[in-house]
């Protein structure tokens, strides 16, 4: 049903239309002055009036009229009616109508954000769960989610208003400090602890808390795309540094950016080459970072998991002079949605780091921090460790003896010692064409000059992840990857398609 009220309002109501008459009439009378189909200062139809032309009740206009006198549309004069408020602008801005205008240029996105938007993709990953060798991903199809699914229970139905206050949550923090202790060999208090969404969270915050625009930061070199972004968001000028089979060449690093703020390194399980960084050059990256006053952002993403030994303690534990700072994530132990993680900061600095912290975010939601809290201190995280430690070992071992099956002579996997990937060597195929050809068979396999941040590289080889890759489904999935070099030895090759590629 459309209605014409009196003078020049035209206002459409519908009895049947999913909204109340009342908000109808609010939104045709708003729509006419916000369009400049009445203008400031013009006359209203009364109340009464209005309610006859709509037929709808009198308290209905009424209602609609006193929202938009509340909201300053309109006002009323005593004695002589209701009125569009006079001090609107004549040149209102012309409120959407339908959909917005596709032809609206804004202006650019600030410098910041443009070299964000502008750095390669993280990976190309096909929609929907996990394939095989998606990297990143560990085993989330084993995920403890009743027992996950308990304590969060248990969490909501003990929770009491504190809880749902701005707050922390402390016994997080001690249960990291507890675990880091005994499994990554460092000691640090709960204080020193900053629990942060996730490890890219904590790289973007200590890159944009310790570094000023234009500060030097070394970058491994190939390296994690995450960690880079989080160094041109603040700014930094980035120093490549090249990776070897000892990790960071730190020779190399002084050589190039002596006075550098600071180093990235992932020393356990180098991301993406695996290599572990020998002791030789952990010491001499220790004794660079206290002779230029330097810091270190040591992430140890997944170095729970060594295959056969215990893993090896972090640099952190190795630092007298307080230059490391350790970012940690659960994302590998546990899932990546959790969105939680932790970097363990100088004590010194802590009050105000937290403080500056505050102007970015406060912390990531309590009820996740409680829960995961629950599960590291009643033992459950060790008990998930260990078990993830045998599926991965095995996962490792079906994709080496598919891809000796499938791939043998072409694909050369790499020795993994430890962590949810591995690097696989190509010969005589281009790895960016297998790489596009895989996507097209619905197996993921990145190809490792995506890590490179300073251009063209000679790396001709794969990343192909297997913890999230069911032993049972390694040999299909090695038979694609078999079946994509084969195509990209044959073929030119194509970009793979948007609508089946996520980038990440
Ligand atoms: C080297 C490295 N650091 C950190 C992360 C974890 O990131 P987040 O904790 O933000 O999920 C990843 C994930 O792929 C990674 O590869």
């Amino acid at each position: 049903m459309g209605m014409r009220a009196t003078g020049d309002l035209l206002i459409h109501i519908d009895p049947n239309a999913g909204d109340t008459l009342q908000r109808q009439i609010y939104y045709g009378v708003r729509r006419a002055i916000l369009t400049g189909l009445i203008k400031p200062g013009a006359r209203l139809p009364s109340s009464r009036v209005l309610a006859a032309d709509l037929g709808v009740c009198r308290t209905t206009s009424l209602l609609a009229l006193e929202q938009l006198i509340a909201e300053g549309y309109i006002a009323t004069r005593p004695g002589s009616g209701t009125y569009v408020a006079p001090d609107l602008p004549d040149d209102l801005p012309r409120i959407r109508q339908a959909r917005p205008r596709l032809t609206t240029r804004h202006p650019p996105l600030s410098a910041r954000a443009s070299a964000l938007a502008d750095l390669k993709p993280r990976a190309w990953r096909l929609h929907g769960p996990p394939r095989p060798f998606r990297v990143g991903t560990p085993a989330v199809d084993l995920l403890p989610v009743a027992l996950w699914s308990q304590l969060t229970s248990r969490r909501l139905r003990s929770a009491g208003p504190a809880q749902f206050d701005y707050g922390e949550w402390p016994p997080l923090r001690e249960a990291i400090a507890a675990h880091l202790q005994s499994a990554r060999g460092t000691q640090c208090s709960a204080d020193q602890i900053v629990i942060v969404a996730g490890a890219q969270s904590g790289l973007d915050l200590m890159a944009r808390l310790l570094l000023d625009p234009g500060d030097t930061a070394w970058m491994e070199e190939p390296g994690y795309t995450g960690a880079r972004a989080a160094l041109v968001g603040a700014g930094a000028r980035i120093v490549p540094v090249p990776v070897d089979v000892d990790g960071l060449d730190v020779e190399a690093g002084v050589r190039r950016a002596r006075h550098a703020r600071l180093a990235y390194v992932t020393p356990s399980h180098q991301f993406p080459l695996g290599v572990v960084m020998s002791l030789a050059r952990r010491l001499a990256l220790l004794k660079w970072a206290n002779a230029a006053e330097a810091w270190v952002l040591e992430d140890d993403y997944d170095s729970e998991f060594r295959h056969g030994t215990r893993p090896l303690a972090c640099l952190h534990g190795m630092d007298v002079d307080a230059r490391v700072i350790y970012l940690g994530t659960f994302s590998k132990t546990l899932f990546p949605t959790l969105r939680l993680g932790f970097v363990v900061v100088p004590l010194d600095l802590r009050d105000r780091l937290v403080a500056a912290r505050r102007a970015l975010d406060f912390q990531p939601p309590v009820l996740n921090q409680a829960v995961l809290a629950d599960f590291l201190a009643e033992g459950h995280y060790e008990r998930h460790l260990r078990r993830m430690r045998a599926v991965y070992r095995e996962r490792l071992e079906a994709m080496m003896a598919a891809a000796e099956r499938f791939c043998g002579g072409v694909l050369r996997i790499r020795p993994v010692l430890t962590g949810l990937h591995a690097v696989a060597d190509l010969d005589g195929v281009d790895a960016e064409r297998v790489s596009q050809e895989a996507i097209t068979r619905g197996t993921e396999a990145m190809p490792l000059s995506l890590y490179f941040g300073s251009g063209p590289t000679s790396a001709n080889g794969l990343v192909l992840g297997f913890a999230p890759v069911r032993p049972e489904d390694s040999a299909d999935g090695m038979r694609r990857l078999a079946a994509s070099i084969e195509a990209a030895q044959s073929s030119r090759g194509h970009a793979p398609t948007a609508e089946r590629v996520v980038r990440a």
